[in-house]
This record gives structure tokens, C-alpha cells and sequence, in this order.
């Protein structure tokens, strides 16, 4: 697996260096917002890195909801699971997994999760369209999906695209991918934010009575890590 390999060596220095507190955090937030689990529900996180969404999560959904993060990662998984012990957190399960391959209907038991989430994942991911198909189809009817990624900033913000790139080379994100057109494209009541010169894209909606089953890949069975 190529691009987790990526965070291999990094893992451990990924909240310092991935540029949060300035400029990755707030989409984060308007995402957790826009969301709005409430307390008792489930939240599916994907490609969860190191656990950067957790606390925001938790603030919403209380000791009895409930965070089942995957990843493909286990570096970046070790990260996130010292973040759940150091806060006590005894609500979140971490899945060590390809979500372009993970049989994610395995992980939502009964009517599946309230809300599902990917934050500056889904560009590594290929098959991001697939994904998020996935993502929409193991969240039960009116339950919400966030995704938040990176496109090339626009207008005066142009003079920033090669820091931009830059960034997104580092991670091993594809910046012309655009995987939030995936939740404009498939939910109902999408809301839209741009921010950071319209380099970060933040797309919720809801999940519509008629929305198609995933017709998946060839699912492999979950590994729960913690
Ligand atoms: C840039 S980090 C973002 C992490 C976290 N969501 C955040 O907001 O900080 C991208 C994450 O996606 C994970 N990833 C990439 N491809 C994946 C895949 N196919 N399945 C699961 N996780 C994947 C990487 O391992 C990495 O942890």
C-alpha cells in the first residue's frame, strides 16, 4: 500500500507539521458543526490519521456515542490510539483497514452509523468516489456525512497554490481530486463552506431515503487495533 506507507516515518510529528492550528483546524470544526452528532450517536471516521477529529466528535456525542475510526495506516493508527488512552476515551474503536476495500456495513451494526466523516483523507484514496458511496450506504436514512479536502486556492489566494501543492505532495493527496463533489452529487440538504482562500472545501448532507445500496468492492474482513 503506497501512500499510507507515506506516514510511516511521520506519523509521530503529524499534528506538528501538518500546519493544523493555522490553517487545517477550522474547516475541521465547521465540519464537526455542520455534522452535529448528538450524544448517544455513532460517528464513522475515515482515514481517521491520528485521531485530529476525535475530541471535537466527542464534545458532541458524550461517553455513550460512539467512534469507529479506520485507517490504513498503523503508524498513524498508533498515534491515534495514545490520543484515546491518554483522554480516557473508551468509545472509540480503531480499525486498521484500505476503506476502498473494508466492508464497512461489518462496522455500523443494526441501522448503521448517524454520521460519517472523512477529513483530508479521501484525496489519497483512488477509488475516493467508491468510498464515500460506501460511507453514504452504511449511515442510516437522514443520518449526515461530512467530507473536507484540498483543491488549488483560488482569486488573490493563487499566489499560495505551490505551498498548497507543496502540502498536498507531502501528504500524498491528489489536489485536483475534489472528493466533496461526491456528497454534492448523491445527499440532500448540502451545505457548503470554503475557506483558506478556497483551498479547503467542506461539503455535509444528509442522507436521502432512496440512496443506492454500495455495490462495493470485494470486502476483506475488519481488524479492530484497540
Ligand atoms: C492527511 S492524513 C489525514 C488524517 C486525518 N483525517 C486528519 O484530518 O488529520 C490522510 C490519512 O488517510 C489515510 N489513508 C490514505 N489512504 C487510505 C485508505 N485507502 N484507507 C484508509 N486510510 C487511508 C492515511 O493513512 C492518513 O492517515
Amino acid at each position: 500500500m503506497r501512500r499510507p506507507a507515506r506516514y510511516r516515518y511521520s506519523a509521530r510529528f503529524y499534528d506538528l507539521i501538518s500546519a493544523e492550528w493555522p490553517v487545517y483546524r477550522a474547516s475541521r470544526l465547521a465540519a464537526v458543526d455542520l455534522l452535529a452528532p448528538r450524544p448517544g450517536q455513532r460517528v464513522l471516521d475515515v482515514g481517521c490519521g491520528t485521531g485530529l477529529n476525535f475530541a471535537y466528535l466527542q464534545r458532541r456525542i458524550g461517553p455513550t456515542g460512539s467512534i469507529t475510526a479506520v485507517d490504513a495506516s498503523p503508524q498513524m493508527l498508533q498515534q491515534a490510539r495514545r490520543r484515546t488512552r491518554s483522554q480516557g476515551w473508551d468509545n472509540v474503536q480503531l480499525i486498521e483497514a484500505d476503506a476502498s476495500t473494508l466492508d464497512m456495513a461489518s462496522l455500523g451494526k443494526g441501522n448503521g452509523f448517524d454520521a460519517a466523516l472523512s477529513t483530508y483523507a479521501l484525496s489519497l484514496m483512488p477509488s475516493w468516489s467508491q468510498v464515500v458511496s460506501t460511507m453514504i450506504s452504511v449511515t442510516r436514512v437522514g443520518g449526515r456525512i461530512a467530507v473536507v479536502d484540498m483543491q488549488r486556492p483560488r482569486g488573490w489566494a493563487a499566489v499560495w497554490t505551490p505551498l498548497a501543492r507543496l502540502a498536498c505532495w507531502l501528504g500524498g493527496s491528489d489536489i485536483d481530486a475534489h472528493p466533496w463533489t461526491a456528497v454534492e452529487s448523491s445527499l440532500a440538504d448540502v451545505h457548503a463552506v470554503s475557506l483558506r482562500g478556497a483551498h479547503i472545501q467542506v461539503r455535509t448532507g444528509s442522507v436521502p431515503e432512496d440512496h443506492p445500496p454500495s455495490s462495493g468492492y470485494p470486502p476483506t474482513t475488519p481488524t479492530p487495533t484497540a
